[in-house]
């Protein structure tokens, strides 16, 4: 007979791997946002991947100061999600025959990544809130809140840049 191995047995593991998760998550942007930044032609666009670039960094040190929290340790458990996100986002920026067409591509794979974010952070706060962790909760409400202001962002230079690529001849 085969034994199950439960290998999630409460809420608290399945925190923790979550937010391991999203520890990997936010290490592969950090490594994603510079050829991003790189391969944009829009300043304002060069400028928000920039800033969130450091915020990003910031939130990596935020998810590292709750895992040593409560796990004694912060290691990452790689996230698939996100490895397939900007593998996704390389290929259509790639694929953009115009300066303009490129970077509407690259806003709305950030975008794609920013509602990741805001989805799997907001499941983690539910669950720091359940497991009493409210400083847990507190810090990170602070990522949602720059996860949920640079998709505002992005999406006020979406305006101004989807109808120059619209006209672009390719
Ligand atoms: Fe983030």
């Amino acid at each position: 007979m085969k034994l199950v191995i439960e290998k999630l047995p409460d809420l608290r593991a399945l925190y923790v791997k979550q937010l391991r998760l999203l520890l990997s998550a936010e290490e592969q942007i950090v490594r994603g946002l510079p050829v991003m930044i790189e391969t944009a032609t829009d300043s304002q666009l060069k400028q928000a991947f920039r800033s969130h670039l450091q915020e990003t960094e910031g939130q990596v040190e935020r998810l590292r100061t709750i895992l040593n929290r409560i796990a004694g340790e912060a290691e990452p458990l790689k996230c698939k999600v996100l490895a397939a996100l900007i593998d996704e986002a390389e290929d259509m920026a790639q694929d953009s025959a115009h300066d303009a067409v490129r970077d509407a591509a690259l806003i709305a794979s950030a975008q794609r990544i920013e509602h990741y974010e805001i989805a799997a952070y907001g499941a983690v706060r539910h669950f720091a809130h359940v497991l009493g962790r409210d400083s847990d909760a507190e810090t990170l409400n602070q990522t949602i809140h720059e996860e949920g202001h640079a998709d505002h962002l992005l999406t006020s230079i979406a305006e101004r840049v989807n109808p120059i690529a619209r006209k672009a001849a390719a």
